[in-house]
């Protein structure tokens, strides 16, 4: 608060002084909001879903390329975009429970990259970390088999230094993790219908239509766009026909926090969040997601309705000045739900959705705290591909804890594993970070314990990664890596 207070002060004396007027406008023109703006004249644009081809004995290929094209984002423009078997995003991948999987990726694309499956229980070889790079004309072929619960997660790039702009530029694309447990509940289901991707992305454009990269002078976190686009579709509809919609929410943005609600207030029931159904429905009115996140959460609506999807200004606990050039004052309005004038017979949410998995044990000392500082670095260290940060236990339950230890906006994501929050903030985990998780906000000046299931795939030699989420950040170097190991750990 100090420092809020003196950075203001300064920014007043400065402006009074005439000498940084320019300051004084950047700052009153740094909230955007397009509540009430909209003319929702765009029918929501659902990706294919990907099923997967049978090879032969029991293996599931899915052919995936990475490719270049062009694509209407605005409505009446041309926008260079880049995507997976299309110009723009990537179909969305049906996976499950039990399944030996095959990606066909191959990048058709000017640069390296890779592809990592974010939330993926798998060996750290095919998880698509900066490690797995594939060179344009390249394919890479990872194999695993799907062994973790029903969950919404996602694919995307993390070649090491690029993922803020591969990302930007469009490549990206949902995964929907199917188990018997979850397909027995009485929850919609029916893809595209009553069972709704709604991929998060924010963007600038110049007048041409081309995607604007700049950052904006004092943004603390990189790239935050004035459009949202809801599976690449711009000021959005969706034709809502059954009395309960499941909206599948992925935060895919570069920085920006959403603060997700409805325009008119009404509560919606939250189901799953990162990697998991929770145990029970959750009624809320607000749901705060940060980049790189997923929650699941069912909308009712009455024949003939009407309802808009917003993000109002979400509370990112910094101070007023560094809240604001982070997309703290901005509100959007995201997807408007219409609802047809009769509509179908939706099943009451059931009471239980999964089994109550209380974490096991009990919080003493964590295991291993990290530090955000700054804009770019864990521990004072910037990533290094060449340094192994951290070596854990395969199969082992660690408690591990995060401080953000800077003004700035960070999260903290973990490759391979899940993990529930413990402490947060000084409190309880709120209701929204109450189940399986594998990417979490940390507010300035504050610590977050979670307890981490750590996977069960030993390699000493390649590395999962965990890095802040906001994706400047990783690139800048906020990142570090771990290797999971059969051994007890050297310390
Ligand atoms: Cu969503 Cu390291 O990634
Ligand atoms: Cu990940
Ligand atoms: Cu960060």
């Amino acid at each position: 608060m100090r420092r809020a207070l003196v950075s203001f002060l300064v920014v007043v004396a400065l402006a009074v002084a005439g000498v940084g007027a320019g300051l004084g406008v950047l700052y009153a023109r740094a909230d955007t909001s397009t509540v009430g703006e909209l003319d929702f004249a765009n029918e929501l644009r659902i990706p294919p879903l990907l099923e997967g081809e049978a090879d032969g004995d029991s293996e599931q290929v899915f052919d995936l390329r990475l490719q270049t094209g062009t694509s209407e984002l605005l409505p009446g423009t041309t926008t260079e975009t880049w995507g997976v078997n299309g110009p723009h995003l990537g179909p969305t991948l049906r996976l499950v429970r039990g399944d030996r999987v095959r990606m066909e990726v191959r990048n058709e694309l000017p640069a390296p990259t890779t592809v990592h499956w974010h939330g993926m229980h798998l060996p750290a070889e095919a998880d698509g970390g900066p490690h797995q790079l594939i060179e344009p004309g390249e394919t890479w072929s990872p194999g695993w088999t799907i062994d973790q619960a029903a969950s919404t997660l996602w694919y995307h790039p993390h070649p090491h230094p690029d993922s803020d702009e591969q990302i930007y530029r469009g490549v990206a694309g949902m995964i929907l993790v199917g188990d018997t447990e979850a397909s027995r509940l009485p929850l919609p289901r029916t893809y595209g219908v009553d069972d709704v991707p709604v991929i998060l992305q924010d963007k600038n454009f110049h007048d041409d239509g081309r995607l604007d990269f700049s950052k904006g002078l004092i943004s603390p976190t990189g790239i935050l766009g004035e459009d949202i686009l809801v599976n690449g579709t711009y000021a959005p509809y969706f034709d809502v026909g059954a009395e309960l919609t499941r909206l599948r929410l992925l935060n895919a943005s570069n920085a920006r926090v959403y603060e997700i609600g409805l325009d008119d207030g009404r509560p919606f029931e939250l189901i799953a969040t990162d990697d998991g159904l929770l145990e029970a429905p959750v009624g809320l009115e607000r749901l705060p997601l940060s980049p790189g996140e997923r929650a699941e959460i069912v909308v009712g609506l009455d024949p003939g309705e009407r309802a808009v999807l917003r993000s109002h200004a979400p509370d990112l606990g910094t101070n007023f000045w560094d809240g604001r050039f982070a997309g703290g004052d901005d509100s959007f309005d995201l997807l408007e739900l219409r609802a047809a004038a009769t509509l179908e017979a939706s099943p009451p949410l059931p009471a239980r959705l999964a089994p109550a998995e209380p974490p096991e044990v009990a919080p003493g000392p964590a295991a291993r705290s990290f530090e955000l500082g700054g804009q770019g670095s864990i521990d004072g260290l910037e990533f290094d591909p060449n340094r192994i940060d951290a070596e854990a236990p395969a199969g082992a339950t660690e408690l591990w804890e995060v401080r953000n230890a800077s003004g700035t906006p960070h999260n903290f994501h973990v490759h391979g594993v899940r993990f529930r929050v413990v402490r947060y903030a000084g409190g309880q985990a709120p209701p929204h970070l109450a189940g399986w998780k594998d990417t979490v906000y940390v507010p300035p000046g504050e610590t977050v314990r979670f307890l981490v299931e750590l996977g069960d795939y030993a390699d000493p030699n390649v590395p999962y990664m965990f890095h802040c989420h906001v994706l400047q950040h990783q690139d800048r170097g906020m990142m570090g890596q771990f290797v999971v190991v059969e051994a007890a750990p050297r310390r």
